[in-house]
């Protein structure tokens, strides 16, 4: 008898842990409080259902738009610290706040200097979802998203976030391979420190600019952050290769769960955001014709009909890779 009601104590005593904390954080990818959802759990989030410049979306390769005005993305190489966690949502990286070096990120779209702030991760629980941006309707099996908050303008992310040029979004398209970067083995090997919810594990030393794939091309449009309040603050910066990580790590991903120890629920993974319809935004490109050996007529109107971009065909089987041919848009004439 006493087990028992020490049982019913245990019990009633976790479920009230699991709902203390904000009302704000039950928001998640599928149900009655998902995506279709976000806007009406809060008043504060009406631009997840409203908003007509929201994120992800579907990038269509013969509508981007050649602008030789976008330059180079300053991104600084020094290390951060930080603590990785599960948030019951997403898996989230986030940078200490005391560090001394904060990571810049200028130059490409960006009018303002920004401060990197946090990672999230989205990933599929089969290869054939993940990533919340699309090439052409294609889907990866995961999508790193590195946020940063314009420091020129604002103090932190949770101020900057909901007002003007507040945020950049750095998209990493993830694919499943034999990993380029042993960076991200710093991250990847603490994916076993936080499978449940609430669990978090401390990175030292991270060198983020050595997670970018290698390339300076990129696919750039304004939108919103991809989770509530969906604030239309964002400029997305998404590089036109994707990076890798291989089948074990994954698997460890995969392992990661929505709840507690004691109900762990489902899994994290498929935490993505349906894609926004574009509503006539530009998706830019600094892709160039000439550089892929193209002749690039002086004459615009011939550029647009002669020359135009589109998606690399990946295989169906991930295990198939075309180093090579990697990038996600490529310019044919
Ligand atoms: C980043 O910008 C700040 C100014 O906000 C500057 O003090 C700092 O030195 C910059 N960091 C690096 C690594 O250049
Ligand atoms: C962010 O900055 C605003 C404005 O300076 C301040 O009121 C707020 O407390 C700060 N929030 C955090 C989480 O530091």
């Amino acid at each position: 008898m006493l087990q028992c009601s020490l049982l019913i104590l245990t019990v009633l005593c976790v479920s009230i842990q699991d709902i203390s904390g904000s009302w704000e954080e039950w928001w998640t990818y599928d149900g009655i409080s998902g995506p279709g959802f976000w806007g009406l759990i809060n008043p504060q989030w009406s631009m997840c259902n409203k908003g007509r410049r929201q994120s992800p979306v579907n990038v269509e390769p013969d509508k981007l738009l050649f602008d030789p005005w976008l330059r180079e993305i300053q991104f600084d190489k020094h290390k951060v610290s930080g603590v990785l966690q599960n948030t019951g949502q997403s898996l989230v990286f986030r940078v200490e706040k005391d560090s001394k070096h904060q990571v810049n990120i200028s130059g490409g779209p960006l009018s303002y200097r920004y401060q990197f702030e946090e990672i999230y991760f989205h990933y599929g629980m089969e290869d054939n979802r993940g990533s919340e941006h699309q090439i052409d309707h294609h889907t990866f099996p995961g999508e790193i998203q590195l946020y940063g908050f314009n420091k020129e303008l604002y103090h932190n992310m949770s101020e900057a976030q909901h007002k003007s040029q507040g945020v950049v979004g750095i998209s990493l398209m993830v694919q499943i391979g034999e990993p380029t970067n042993k960076e991200l083995r710093l991250i990847t090997s603490a994916f076993n420190k936080v499978t449940y919810r609430g669990s978090s594990y401390p990175i030292k030393h991270l060198p983020l600019s050595s997670l970018l794939p290698n390339t300076q091309q990129y696919l750039t449009y304004e939108g919103s952050t991809t989770h509530p309040g969906c604030w239309e603050t964002a400029v997305w910066i998404i590089f036109n290769k994707p990076i890798y990580i291989s089948k074990q790590e994954m698997y460890a991903l995969r392992r990661l769960m929505q709840g507690s120890q004691l109900t762990p629920k489902a899994p994290l993974g498929n935490n993505a955001r349906p894609v926004q319809p574009l509503h006539h935004r530009t998706v830019r490109t600094n892709i160039n014709f000439n550089k892929q050996g193209v002749q690039v007529s002086s004459n615009c109107p011939d550029m647009y009909r002669n020359m135009h971009y589109t998606a690399t065909q990946w295989p169906r089987d991930h295990n198939i890779r075309y180093r090579n041919i990697d990038d996600l848009a490529l310019p044919i004439n």
